[in-house]
C-alpha cells in the first residue's frame, strides 16, 4: 500500500486548490486521466528539484466519488460537510470535488505543480478556490502562537491520519477536512498577551503549555483536546498554513487536518462552534470566523492508479 503524502509536515510554502468537476463524460474521464498519472508529477518534480521536499495530496468530495466512480464503494465517512451551527459561532459547508494540497520548501516549486494540476483538468473543471499559505517565522499562525506542536509524534501520525482495517477497502486513505478561517486581528491584537495565552492554552514566546490551574475551559487546546470512551487521546494530523492579503486588511489560517476517521475531527468542531457543554465555545473563534468548509477522501497512490485505469 502507497499512500499520499498525509503526513508531511505543513512546509514552507502551500498551495490549496479546490475545483468543482464540470458535467458530462468527457470531463469525469479528464479526472480519471489525471487519476492514473498523477504518482508520476511528484516524482518528476523531486528528480527536477530533490532539496524541495516537494509533495502533493489530491482527494475527491463526497459528489464528486458518485459521479466519477458509481460502480465503487463509498468511504464510510465521506459525504458533503454538514454546517455546524451554534448560539455563537457556525462552521459552514462550502462545495468543492475535486483537491490538491501541495508542499515544498520553494514556493516557485509549488507552481509549477499547480499549474501542471490546472492545466491538465482545464474544460474538466471550474476554480472554486485558492490558497496560498506560507510558513510564518518559527511555524506561527498568522496571530503569532506556534501551530502544530501537539502533532502526533513521526512515528504515530500515519495510525491517525490513514484509515484503518475498519473500512478495509479504503485501507491507507484519509479524510481531509479544510476551512478557511480569517483573523480579526484589530480586535485580537487589542487582548494582552495574557489574554492571548489564554485562549490558545500555551505561551506565545516559547511556546510552553499552560498548567491545568492556568488553562480556561474555552481554550483553543481545551476544546480540541479529546479522548476515546477509553480514554486513550484521539489526535489528527494538522498541516495549517498562514495566509494574508495585507492590502486588503486579511489574515487568515488555511486549516486542514488529515484523520482516519473524520468523526475525530468532527467531534472537535463540534466542540469548538458549539461547545462540550454546550456553550464552552472556542475563545478562539470570537477573533476568527470559519469562511469555508469542505470534506475530502483522498486514496492511497494505488488506489488512484486503479481508479483511473
Ligand atoms: C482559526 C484556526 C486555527 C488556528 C489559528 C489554530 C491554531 C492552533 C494553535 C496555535 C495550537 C497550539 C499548538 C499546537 O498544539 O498545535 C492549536 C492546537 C490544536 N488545534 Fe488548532 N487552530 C485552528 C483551528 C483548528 C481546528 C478547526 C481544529 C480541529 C478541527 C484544530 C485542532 C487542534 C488540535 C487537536 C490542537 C492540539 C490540542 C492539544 O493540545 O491536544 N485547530 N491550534
Amino acid at each position: 500500500m502507497n499512500a499520499q503524502d498525509i503526513t508531511n509536515k505543513p512546509g514552507e510554502h502551500a498551495i490549496f486548490m479546490i475545483f468543482g468537476l464540470l458535467s458530462g463524460r468527457e470531463a469525469a474521464d479528464r479526472v480519471k486521466e489525471l487519476c492514473a498519472g498523477f504518482a508520476a508529477v511528484p516524482q518528476s518534480m523531486r528528480n527536477r528539484f530533490p532539496d524541495s521536499d516537494v509533495s502533493c495530496v489530491m482527494g475527491f468530495g463526497a459528489g464528486a466519488w458518485g459521479r466519477l466512480f458509481p460502480d465503487r464503494p463509498r468511504p464510510k465517512e465521506l459525504e458533503p460537510f454538514k454546517e455546524i451551527k451554534g448560539a455563537k459561532h457556525t462552521a459552514p459547508s462550502t462545495p468543492g470535488d475535486i483537491f490538491f494540497h501541495i508542499r515544498a520548501k520553494r514556493l516557485d516549486v509549488c507552481h509549477e505543480m499547480a499549474a501542471v494540476f490546472s492545466s491538465s483538468l482545464k474544460g474538466a473543471v471550474e476554480h472554486i478556490d485558492e490558497v496560498q499559505g506560507f510558513r510564518y517565522f518559527d511555524g506561527r499562525a498568522i496571530i503569532g502562537f506556534v501551530d502544530g506542536t501537539e502533532n502526533p509524534a513521526a512515528g504515530d501520525a500515519f495510525g491517525f491520519a490513514a484509515i484503518g482495517p475498519e473500512d478495509g477497502y479504503f485501507k491507507g486513505g484519509s479524510y481531509a477536512f479544510v476551512q478557511k478561517y480569517i483573523h480579526d486581528m484589530e480586535a485580537w491584537n487589542a487582548l494582552s498577551v495574557e489574554e492571548q495565552e489564554k485562549a490558545i492554552g500555551r505561551r506565545k514566546y516559547n511556546d510552553i503549555e499552560l498548567s491545568d490551574e492556568e488553562k480556561p475551559e474555552n481554550a483553543h487546546n481545551a476544546v480540541t483536546n479529546i479522548a476515546d470512551a477509553e480514554g486513550r487521546e484521539l489526535k489528527i494530523v494538522r498541516a495549517n498554513m498562514a495566509f494574508a492579503n495585507p492590502s486588503k486588511n486579511e489574515f487568515g489560517t488555511y486549516f486542514i487536518g488529515y484523520a482516519g476517521t473524520f468523526g475525530t475531527t468532527r467531534k472537535m468542531l463540534e466542540n469548538m462552534f458549539v461547545g462540550d457543554p454546550v456553550g464552552n465555545t472556542d475563545r478562539l473563534l470570537d477573533f476568527s470566523t470559519a469562511v469555508t468548509g469542505t470534506l475530502f477522501f483522498v486514496p492511497t497512490l494505488d488506489m488512484l492508479e486503479e481508479i483511473g485505469g
